[in-house]
């Protein structure tokens, strides 16, 4: 299939399953961006959860599936397959993976950097021994003719500051470790896409990427290999996509245009599927 070619797929695609297999569904050079956020493989540097007298736990260890070993050398190849020449990957990652990530897909790639997540609310560290792990790593990767909307230098810091995802946005049930908060997510698709483009998240866990892509008019195509995340972000994702609510729609208020034009997507009915 040609670089330029069509997807015809709708506007939001979802898969429960592994990434490894799904991926071979998506046709050669169909995506716009690869944003995504894959295990961190940090269980075997943590200290366990800590008890404590007066409240819960505090919780360190992130989750099985952040135990499996995840090589960046094995998703070059599939990633590349299925991007766009003049596509562009943004990686969550940690540090004891930034080298990995930074040899397979340096060479591979016209430019290789990273970017700084700021949490200003992180996990404390109660005896003091330490940093805070207050930042996280954001691989970024591209060849020239890529899309970066930026408008002025000071938007061009390799850095963001924002909370980690807690308050209405954090899911209770179920509650996913390591859920992203859309103001990053949006702040990445921005940046590195435009409107209509195709963005693909092959970890989505909770479906974070997916709905900051479907609020900013991009089509979205996400794959989990757990089934309660995946039903989470299909609820979610399903939830950003509705229509605007019947009162304000219909009476086509002053309020319902505004939020109209403020979200494209209300303008238009998207489809969730799942195969
Ligand atoms: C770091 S989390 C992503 C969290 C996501 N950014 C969010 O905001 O909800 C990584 C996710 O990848 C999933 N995962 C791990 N290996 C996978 C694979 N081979 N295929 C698909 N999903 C996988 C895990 O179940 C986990 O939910």
């Amino acid at each position: 299939m040609s670089p330029a070619c069509q997807l015809p797929l709708p506007d939001c695609t979802t898969w429960n399953g592994d990434s490894r297999e799904l991926l071979d569904r998506i046709p050669d050079h169909s995506i716009d961006l690869i944003c995504t956020d894959p295990p961190y493989n940090l269980g075997m540097y943590t200290t366990g959860n800590i008890k404590m007298s007066w409240r819960s736990d505090f919780n360190n260890d992130i989750a099985a599936w952040d135990q499996d070993p995840f090589d960046p050398g094995e998703w070059l190849v599939p990633f590349q397959r299925v991007l766009k020449p003049t596509g562009t990957i943004f990686a969550f990652t940690s540090y004891n993976l930034l080298g990995h990530w930074h040899e397979v897909f340096d060479p591979a790639f016209d430019t290789f950097q990273f970017i700084v997540w700021h949490k200003t609310n992180p996990a404390p560290k109660l005896r003091r021994a330490g940093f805070l792990n207050s930042c996280e790593l954001i691989v970024a990767a591209w060849n020239k003719g890529h899309v970066w909307n930026f408008t002025r230098q000071r938007d061009m810091h390799n850095f963001i500051e924002s909370p980690a995802c807690g308050g209405n946005e954090r899911l209770k049930n179920p509650k996913h470790p390591t859920q992203k908060p859309v103001r990053v997510l949006r702040w990445l698709i921005e940046l590195g896409s435009n409107p209509g483009d195709l963005v693909l998240d092959p970890f989505m866990g909770v479906g974070s990427t997916g709905v900051a892509a479907l609020e900013l008019d991009r089509r979205f195509i996400g794959i989990e290999l757990d089934p309660t995340y995946f039903e989470a972000a299909e609820r979610r994702i399903a939830a950003t996509t509705l229509p605007l609510p019947l009162d304000k729609a219909a009476t086509g208020t002053p309020d319902a245009r505004h939020d109209a034009r403020r979200h494209p997507r209300l303008q238009r009915r998207s489809r969730l599927h799942q195969y």
